[in-house]
């Protein structure tokens, strides 16, 4: 099979973790007898340094023509003085996921054995931890109206009902394959968006007889999160809550450098990335875990191109690389990046 995706290094650790889950879906490719073609192309900052825009004509044309996108990330402090669609965060990766209307992005949250112990938790609250939180991501106080006026700022929060019913719709399916669950997460107590989100969430649930319904307000869930995350199978949330959420959940899991996302449409269209930055502390050091990267080209295999027994085969090396230690720093191990990616290769292909 050809698998011909949109590769987009981006900035900061963007193409060092991108280098190392390229040499494993090169060691993937081969083993499983495909022809790998990443057509690579450039985003965000390293976009406004080479060619003045953030999202380069061609770099969205590669992502519309393959539908299959791997990112790294983007952004940095050399851009941060840059405002509104200039900058690489509002230019280039919101429209990417708002054009192509990849509205349900999925990050999981299922510390591995072998980290648990490395986690800041105690043992017994991450037993057992094995949830989902489906983000919408492509309405909200991101995509809203912001400007400046006279007396300060402002940041419109919009959502209609079609935007909270499909992706409900989303949750409740995830459910069914899972423990049947969902956990909505909103601030209803005070926001008006939240309370439609909550009525519609309640609608949808009507369909879904079989699937337990649970509302938290979004201060709560942070605590929640910390105290009994094995409660939840699938936690369902707006755009900035889910973000915000999932650096948090990133803890249950040892590091932020472990924790992969899809964003889907309805279709095949997927756009797979870590839920992690540019990490401008760590950048150019070798010292990024690549593993965020290289599970999310796993998931690109099994979601973009139905190509499951190839992400599994790299999801295996993975937990392989966890058990011996082949580990970066903020794992505890002594690997750089890109070494750590040719472990998995080479575990890959053997
Ligand atoms: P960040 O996720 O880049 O880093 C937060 C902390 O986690 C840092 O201490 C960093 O060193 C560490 N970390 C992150 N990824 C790691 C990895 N793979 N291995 C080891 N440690 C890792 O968040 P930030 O510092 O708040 O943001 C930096 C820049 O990244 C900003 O410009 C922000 O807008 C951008 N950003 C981009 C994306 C994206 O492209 N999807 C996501 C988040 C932040
Ligand atoms: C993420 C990031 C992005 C977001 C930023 C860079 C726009 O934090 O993917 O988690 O907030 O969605
Ligand atoms: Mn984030």
């Amino acid at each position: 099979m050809n698998i011909n995706f949109t590769y987009l290094p981006g900035d900061g650790i963007g193409p060092e973790v991108g280098a190392a889950a390229l040499e494993v879906l090169e060691a993937v490719a081969s083993k499983f007898g495909h022809d790998l073609n990443a057509e690579e192309h450039l985003v965000g900052g390293a976009a406004i340094d080479a060619r003045g825009t953030p999202l380069p004509d061609e770099t969205f044309a590669s992502c519309e023509r393959t539908g299959a996108i791997l990112l790294g990330a983007v952004g940095g402090p050399k851009w941060d003085h840059l405002k509104g669609a200039d900058r690489p965060e509002l230019g280039s990766l919101l429209p990417l996921r708002k054009n192509l209307n990849l509205y349900a992005n999925i990050r999981p949250c299922k510390p591995y054995t072998a980290l648990i112990d490395r986690a800041p938790l105690k043992r017994e609250r991450l037993e057992g931890v094995d949830f989902i939180v489906m983000r919408e991501l492509t309405g909200g106080i991101y995509f809203g109206d912001k400007g400046r006026d006279e007396q300060g700022a402002f940041d419109m929060c919009r959502y209609s009902e079609s935007e909270v019913r499909r992706i409900a719709i989303k949750a409740f399916d995830l459910a069914m394959t899972r423990r049947r669950k969902v956990t909505s997460v909103d601030k209803s107590n005070v926001l008006e968006t939240s309370r439609l989100w909550r009525e519609t969430v309640i609608e949808v649930a009507k369909s879904y007889p079989d699937v337990e319904l649970e509302h938290l307000l979004v201060d709560a869930m942070t605590m929640h999160m910390l105290t009994r995350a094995q409660d939840f199978d699938v936690v369902l949330t707006e755009n900035m809550f889910g973000d915000i959420l999932t650096d948090e959940a990133s803890v249950l899991c040892g590091s932020m450098g472990v924790i992969p996302s899809a964003s889907l449409s309805d279709g095949k269209m997927g756009m797979f990335e870590p839920i992690h930055g540019s990490a401008p502390d760590i950048a150019g050091q070798g010292k990024a875990n690549p593993l965020a990267m290289i599970l999310s080209a796993a998931w690109m295999l099994r979601l973009s191109f139905d190509l499951g027994a190839e992400a599994d085969a790299i999801e295996h090396a993975v937990e392989a690389a966890l058990a011996g230690d082949h580990t970066t720093g903020d794992l505890g191990g002594g690997l750089t990046t890109f070494a750590v990616g040719q472990w998995i290769a080479g575990y890959v292909g053997r």
